[in-house]
């Protein structure tokens, strides 16, 4: 049998969290051996901040941001022996089909998008690359012709939108071109809060960095926003920070036994962020060496980017070309 082809990118845009990892890494260093995996990097997508003229990273911290985010990523699991690694930039033919899908989009159909309606909710004129994102997004799913793609609860929309475009192009073609994707989220996961309780994100700065110093990871996780309950009361575990984010590091009977001491009133914040400081490094320990080890290795990072740049090509061509052909434009 076929093995399903798993995709998922990730945008360079700064340092990978607690949210990246359980939303989407995990989900493709698991499914590894069963996949056929291709892991990006978005460097096309991050583009996005230029049409902001205050706003914008230099050159120099975009190409800090992909490797460390290849790095960061290869740290926590990702092997580039089992998954085909790429940076979205190195093949042309992703935005030549996005150009392609543009013309097949329609604009209302566009502002139903997450990511422009919030964006227009801030500002009165939108970035164009923040309104076309969704087409972008659509033409690095279906150019690898993904059939399931592993992301966190914010992306799934995202998906929605390619299944529809994949419909579209095959009623056009009269022929079933596209595989129709399938987003992948996992429940428990599909959005982990930040420390102040919203979504963690890196354009936010509420985020819990992996691969930050062990000083500004102690700091970040004592400035964890919780409540005001008095010590000797009842901590409610369900909405308690430290607590939903030791749950999903900790074995679970460990755990079991923390959330015990909460619901007795046996246990402070204080004392939970001190066991979480301890447990968030052991957790990701292993990876944090790793890193250590790889991060300023240009030489290997070149060279996994390299690796299967002629395999992607041809198949992102052979995808190109049959849309092309039913267009008539080769
Ligand atoms: P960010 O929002 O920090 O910029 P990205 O947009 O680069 O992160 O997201 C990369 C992947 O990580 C996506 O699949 C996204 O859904 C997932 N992800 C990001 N933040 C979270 C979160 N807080 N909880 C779960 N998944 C997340
Ligand atoms: N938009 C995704 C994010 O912000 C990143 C991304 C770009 C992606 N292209 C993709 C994810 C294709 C999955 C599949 O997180």
């Amino acid at each position: 049998m076929n093995k399903k082809r798993i995709l998922t990118g990730l945008q360079p845009t700064g340092a990978l969290h607690m949210g990246n990892y359980f939303g989407a890494l995990r989900q493709m260093t698991d499914a590894q051996d069963e996949g056929e995996m291709y892991f990006f990097i978005a460097d096309l997508h991050a583009l996005t901040d230029i049409s902001n003229e205050q706003a914008q990273h230099s050159a120099t911290e975009r190409k800090e941001n992909s490797q460390h985010l290849l790095a960061a990523s290869i740290a926590l699991g990702i092997d580039p022996k089992k998954s085909i690694v790429y940076r979205q930039s190195d093949f042309p033919q992703i935005a030549e089909l996005m150009w392609i899908i543009s013309c097949m989009l329609k604009h209302n159909f566009l502002t139903t998008g997450h990511a422009y309606k919030d964006a227009a909710q801030e500002k009165q004129d939108v970035g164009l690359g923040v309104f076309l994102y969704p087409a972008l997004m659509a033409a690095d799913i279906l150019i690898a012709d993904a059939q399931v793609v592993p992301v966190g609860q914010d992306q799934a929309q995202h998906v929605e939108l390619t299944r529809e475009i994949a419909r579209k192009f095959n009623h056009i073609a009269h022929e079933d071109y596209f595989t129709e994707p399938q987003e992948q989220i996992q429940k428990e996961v599909a959005i982990i809060p930040g420390l102040d309780g919203e979504k963690m994100s890196k354009s936010k700065g509420n985020t819990l960095p992996i691969f930050a110093d062990e000083e500004t990871i102690r700091k970040r996780i004592m400035s964890i926003v919780t409540d005001s309950t008095p010590q000797g009361q009842p901590i409610n575990t369900e909405t308690c920070l430290p607590c939903i984010y030791l749950e999903k590091i900790m074995p679970r009977e460990e755990y079991g036994t923390i959330a015990n001491r909460c619901s007795k009133g046996d246990s402070t914040y204080k004392e939970l962020k001190e066991v979480l400081v301890e447990q968030y490094l052991t957790y990701f320990k292993d990876a944090r060496e790793k890193y250590e080890k790889i991060s300023k290795d240009t030489r290997y990072l070149e060279k996994v980017l390299e690796r299967n740049r002629k395999k992607v090509s041809t198949l992102f061509t052979k995808q190109l070309t049959k849309v092309k052909q039913v267009l008539g434009i080769v």
